[in-house]
């Protein structure tokens, strides 16, 4: 955003609140690679997008808070001395879920006006849901204490109110990359460990190019949660032939393929899939640190196919983008990106090929679907989460 509008947003808060605010933000993500492995303490390679959701805030002397949402027009409130609100289903969860979740893990925090407005397309897969949590926490947690918090527990924090406020089980990966992003970086996390790696991206004439089906199935986050629990299903099974097994990231293709009489078909195939993106995901790593973008390509479309054969969460209108760009010269590799069921998928491709892979893209969106895609061209990862010093 503009240094104009970082300084509008700040001009609608002080004549909302009649206070002066400071003013945060948080990345939205693409993940390059290692999906659905985070909460099977897998690899993950995300990377921070330009995309940010800005918070303006400040304290309040009490623990009362009131915030206001631009996208969606509303104002919610809120008492953290008051029992909490019933889940709405709605953004005030994360907001309300944040504040109650810092608070509970030492990590305190006093009352606030905020005001929000976000640039990531909520349901487009590139974690709007974290960037608002993350940039929510890190704004209180820094207007009750100035020095630089503790990122990793904020983000645990953030990923907590998601499981106990809004209802989705999901892994670390959203808000460990929206805390913890480095400029020109991808991040490589050990979801086990939590040890991270920033890996330079040196994309050259390279593009990431985002394209965001638009199309938001209703069943993500009741699938997604199912999928955990399947994941769950194979690895008790599979902890009879082994019993140090603790998760699917113990498990060796060779292992499951041992298990394989024991499992259910469906339950195997969700394994396979784990296993081996979690391989892929580290050969990506290397591939990405040798420079070496063709064999990088490949590990995505075996990412993709694999997310739509056995681990089934990908859908037509995100197949179609990945085949539809795979088709193009100029392209290295494209897979759907995020949780799935709609929401968006990532090319590699050489910057002189863009127009033609958008026009392909949106003509056969338009003839399958009757669908416009939106596009977003990314030539290098941004920065995580951070407060923004606007000069007078
Ligand atoms: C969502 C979740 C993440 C991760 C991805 C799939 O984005 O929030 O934790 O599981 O899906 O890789």
């Amino acid at each position: 955003m503009q240094d104009t509008s970082l300084r509008a947003l700040t001009a609608r808060f002080r004549a909302r609140f009649g206070a002066e605010p400071r003013l945060f933000s948080a990345p939205g993500r693409v993940n390059l690679i290692g999906e659905h492995t985070d909460y099977n303490d897998g690899f993950v390679l995300p990377m921070a997008i330009d995309s940010r959701t800005y918070v303006a805030a400040a304290a309040r002397s009490d623990r009362r808070f009131r915030v206001h949402s631009e996208e969606m027009n509303e104002l919610i409130d809120f008492d953290l001395d008051a029992p909490p609100h019933a889940r709405r289903g709605l953004w005030g969860d994360y907001v309300e879920g944040t504040a109650r979740s810092l608070d509970k893990r030492n990590m305190p925090v006093s009352g606030a006006d905020l005001w929000i407005r976000s640039d990531i397309p909520p349901g487009a897969g590139l974690s709007s849901s974290a960037a608002l949590e993350v940039a929510v926490g890190y704004a209180l947690v820094r207007l009750r204490d100035p020095s630089e918090p503790d990122r990793r527990k904020l983000a645990l924090a953030a990923q907590a109110a998601e499981h106990e406020y809004v209802g989705t089980l999901c892994g670390i990966m959203d808000q460990f990359i929206v805390a913890l992003a480095t400029r020109d970086h991808a991040l490589s996390i050990d979801c086990r460990s939590l040890e991270t790696r920033p890996i330079p991206l040196r994309l050259g004439s390279l593009r990431i190019v985002i394209c965001d089906t638009t199309v938001r199935h209703a069943l993500a986050t009741s699938e997604y949660n199912a999928r955990r629990a399947e994941c769950q299903k194979g690895v008790t099974v599979l902890s009879r032939l082994d019993p140090n097994i603790r998760s699917l990231r113990d498990v060796s293709e060779e292992l499951l393929n041992r298990g394989e009489p024991l499992l259910q078909r469906e339950t195997f195939r969700r394994c396979r899939h784990v296993v081996r993106e979690i391989e892929r995901t580290v050969s990506a790593v290397s591939a990405l640190e040798s420079g070496n973008f063709n064999a990088f390509g490949e590990l995505m479309r075996a990412s993709h196919a694999s997310l739509r054969d056995d681990y089934e969460v990908s859908c037509r209108e995100l197949d179609v983008a990945v085949e539809t760009a795979a088709s193009v010269p100029g392209v290295f590799g494209a897979r759907m990106t995020g949780g799935g069921f709609g929401g968006s998928a990532i090319a590699l491709v050489e910057e002189a090929s863009i127009p033609f892979l958008l026009e392909r893209l949106e003509l056969h969106s338009r003839k399958e679907f009757g669908i416009v895609p939106k596009f977003l061209t990314v030539s290098q990862p941004s920065n995580g989460v951070c407060e923004h010093a606007l000069e007078d």
